[in-house]
């Protein structure tokens, strides 16, 4: 398998090249706009065909690169089947694997962070999104984020996955880069509940200033970024 994380120091997002290395089919999660460049000469320099550029959901604190990247390559654009959008060509549904290659990516539904955010397992790894972030879990305090929803997300389904399992999110703000099941469960914090109660009420009482680019960045990803 090939497999690349980038990061983009604007908006502390990870995107994920992952692909086929004998069918040369890749997908990209999460690209951001200002990055599609950089995408570009990756898959071009490993001989790679573009089949799928995928979001875990609508961010609100970057402008997504997939419709960009399906001008460029041609390439499927997807996103979760909640999602609010008219121009993407892939609703994702939990259970509808995700294939390129001879790799898949299996789609779990993941609300909380946003209502639309999806979690895509591969193998040994889990694409997480804003759902189940490293120490940390994504916020839910807009675009119809709900903590409960989150807490059930996190708890029932991403937490049940094997402990080796390798979580990699769409964002860190602190240097890590990857992190496990087993460690999560261990060290993160916002998981030391007692209940789905007092994890509500944590998420609840965050007070977290909007991002900076949510105004303008929510608008463009309902356009694939094609602003
Ligand atoms: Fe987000």
């Amino acid at each position: 398998m090939i497999f690349r994380q980038f990061f983009d120091d604007t908006s502390w997002t990870y995107s994920y090249l992952i692909a086929d290395p004998l069918a040369k089919e890749a997908v990209i999660i999460d690209p951001v706009l200002e990055r599609t460049d950089h995408y570009i000469r990756a898959i071009r320099e490993l001989n790679l065909t573009l089949v799928y550029a995928i979001d875990t959901h609508i961010h609100a604190d970057h402008i997504t690169g997939s419709g960009q990247l399906k001008q460029a390559t041609d390439c499927t654009t997807a996103i979760g089947s909640h999602a609010q959008v008219d121009c993407i060509d892939l609703k994702i549904s939990e259970g509808l694997p995700i294939r390129f290659g001879k790799l898949q990516l299996s789609p779990i539904y993941t609300p909380g962070h946003t209502d639309d955010s999806y979690s895509f397992v591969m193998n040994d790894r889990v694409f997480t999104g804003d759902t189940l972030m490293i120490r940390s879990t994504g916020r839910t305090d807009f675009q119809n984020g709900d903590p409960g929803q989150q807490y059930d997300s996190i708890f029932k389904k991403l937490l049940t996955l094997p402990d080796h399992y390798l979580i990699y999110p769409a964002h860190d703000y602190n240097g890590w880069t990857v992190s496990s099941i087993g460690e999560e469960k261990a060290h993160n914090p916002r998981l030391k509940v007692r209940s789905r109660t007092e994890y509500i009420d944590q998420m609840n009482n965050l007070k977290l200033a909007n991002p900076k680019l949510m105004d303008v960045a929510v608008p463009a990803n309902r356009k694939c970024g094609m602003i």
